[in-house]
């Protein structure tokens, strides 16, 4: 049988991992939220001190790692490092920033390439990331290109830090944005950028209600459910 697959790219804080995983429960698909697992990679890097853009020190290092997934009840995909639950820890605004880096590398993305694909063919899927739709998963049923203005992005992610309790200027985070889309769009390893047959869905000004059903709709007129 074969499975369907939905492919969700956008920069971060466009609100990809919300939307996803409220879509999945609705459309009954498997979540699968990529950058989680390079957030893992990215910890385990920051954790033993090390230079996050120097090849020759993170290489050796995954094939050390044992990266776990499993999926709760609630639709959420708790990640492993080495048997430890590190869901929060991967989390932090210092991971984010290691992960950026630490995903430029052409060597780890291919280690995560055919882990991603393989859930692609055993699962109907619904994932979201960078390269989605350009890269790990052409074929996929339905592309969509989320996005939203920097400083839209910024107000997200500066509210859902203060829920945590986690210290920020809003010009922190904004700069932070700002930083992460130049890196993840320029660099030369699977940049981020739209698919040519990926629809465009921009969320600035948008709730969360209506965002969910702008991609409900794009969803259900490719999908025909
Ligand atoms: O979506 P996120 O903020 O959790 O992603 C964290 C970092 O991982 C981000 O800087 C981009 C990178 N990433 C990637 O390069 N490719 C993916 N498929 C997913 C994430």
């Amino acid at each position: 049988m074969s499975y369907r697959s939905i492919a969700i790219d956008g920069p971060s804080g466009a609100g990809k991992s919300t939307l996803a995983r409220m879509l999945a429960q609705e459309l009954g698909f498997l979540y699968v939220d990529t950058g989680a697992i390079y957030r893992t990679i990215g910890l385990a890097v920051l954790r033993r001190g090390w230079d996050p853009s120097d090849a020759a020190q993170v290489l050796p290092l995954l094939n050390e790692l044992d990266i776990g997934m499993r999926y709760e009840d609630d639709g959420v995909q708790h990640m492993f490092l080495n048997g430890e639950d590190v869901t929060q820890a991967i989390r932090q605004n210092a991971v984010s920033q290691y992960t950026s880096q630490v995903s430029a590398l052409p060597e780890v993305r291919a280690f995560l390439l055919e882990r991603q694909r393989e859930l692609a063919r055993t699962h109907d899927v619904i994932m979201d990331g960078r390269d989605i739709g350009t890269v790990v998963l052409p074929q996929a049923d339905v592309k969509i290109f989320l996005t939203a203005s920097p400083e839209d992005r910024a107000q997200r992610r500066y509210a859902e830090l203060k829920e945590r309790g986690q210290e920020a200027s809003f010009a922190s985070v904004l700069q932070d944005v700002k930083e992460r889309d130049a890196r993840d769009t320029g660099r030369a390893a699977a940049p981020l950028r739209q698919a040519e047959d990926a629809r465009r869905a921009d969320t600035s000004g948008l709730t969360l209600e209506e965002s969910l059903r702008l991609l409900l709709d794009i969803i259900k007129e490719t999908l025909q459910v």
